[in-house]
């Protein structure tokens, strides 16, 4: 997949927010005029309909271009209302479908000329195949959440990608309190830090607004603490110098 900006969004544990993040950091990029693709790889948990409210448009997902059934990808490709830049490629809703990294790679390639951004969404759990395919992206976002238990295992997975030699891990640490951002966050970002291992590319503080947003299809609100998180990331993410943003309202 090189030349090519895919992201992968994964974690150890699971529920540390992957899809929401997926969500919001394709919003983001989308807004600011990137061409942006989602694929969903969470099969049989799918989700990705319902963050962008279009539940009811999806003919074809994934599992379908695996198998052939729609003639041409694209008839799988759903845009989203909320935003020109942003389309969605849902996961089957058949949790034991298999996928290989040659086939996600397969379809990444078919579809490139059309993306500034792919973002891949891992799904909870992960196995080898998803070890795979997450490790041919360009960018791997390790997201944790200020857990210790989650953060271990964040450090675990990221070990796992440096073992295979990867070094385009970047950490993502969500749902950040408010308690935490008016306490003595610095030196717990830099424990957690310390902990996985990896270059912190930004931090989401939990926000309220985020889920009523996902949970209803609509857009995450202007003004948002995790929106304003996600902007910066996105900017980050396309290599300009965002300060990271330790203030929120
Ligand atoms: N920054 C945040 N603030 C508050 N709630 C959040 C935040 N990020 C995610 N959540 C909530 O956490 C829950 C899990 O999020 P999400 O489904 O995105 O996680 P996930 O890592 O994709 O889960 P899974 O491992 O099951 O795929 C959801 O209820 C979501 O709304
Ligand atoms: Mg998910």
């Amino acid at each position: 997949m090189a030349e090519m900006n895919v992201i992968a969004i994964t974690s150890g544990k699971g529920g540390t927010g992957k899809s929401s993040i997926c969500a919001g950091l394709g919003y983001s990029l989308s807004k600011q005029g990137k061409r942006t693709l989602i694929i969903e790889l969470d099969f049989g948990l799918r989700c990705m309909d319902i963050i962008f409210g279009v539940k009811d448009q999806i003919k074809y997902d994934l599992g379908d271009v695996l198998e052939g059934k729609c003639k041409d990808i694209q008839e799988a490709i759903v845009p989203v209302k909320m935003s020109t830049n942003l389309n969605i490629l849902c996961a089957p809703e058949n949790p034991f479908m298999v996928v290989t990294a040659d086939q996600i790679a397969d379809i990444c390639q078919q579809v490139k000329k059309y993306y500034d951004y792919i973002i891949i969404d891992t799904g909870a759990g992960i196995n080898s195949h998803v070890f795979d395919i997450v490790e041919q992206s360009n960018m791997i976002l390790v997201v944790t959440t200020p857990d210790p238990i989650c953060v271990r295992d964040a450090r675990m997975m990221s070990d796992e990608f440096y073992k295979r030699g990867n070094q385009h891990q970047r950490l993502l640490i969500n749902k950040v309190s408010r308690r935490m951002l008016k306490t003595g966050i610095i030196n717990d970002l830099d424990e957690i830090i310390d902990n996985v291992g990896v270059q912190l590319i930004g931090i989401i503080p939990e926000d309220l607004e985020l889920i009523a947003a996902t949970g209803k299809g609509a857009p995450i609100p202007y003004g948002a603490t995790s929106l304003l998180a996600f902007d910066s990331i996105s900017r980050r993410i396309q290599g300009q110098d965002v300060p990271l943003t330790l203030k929120f309202k």
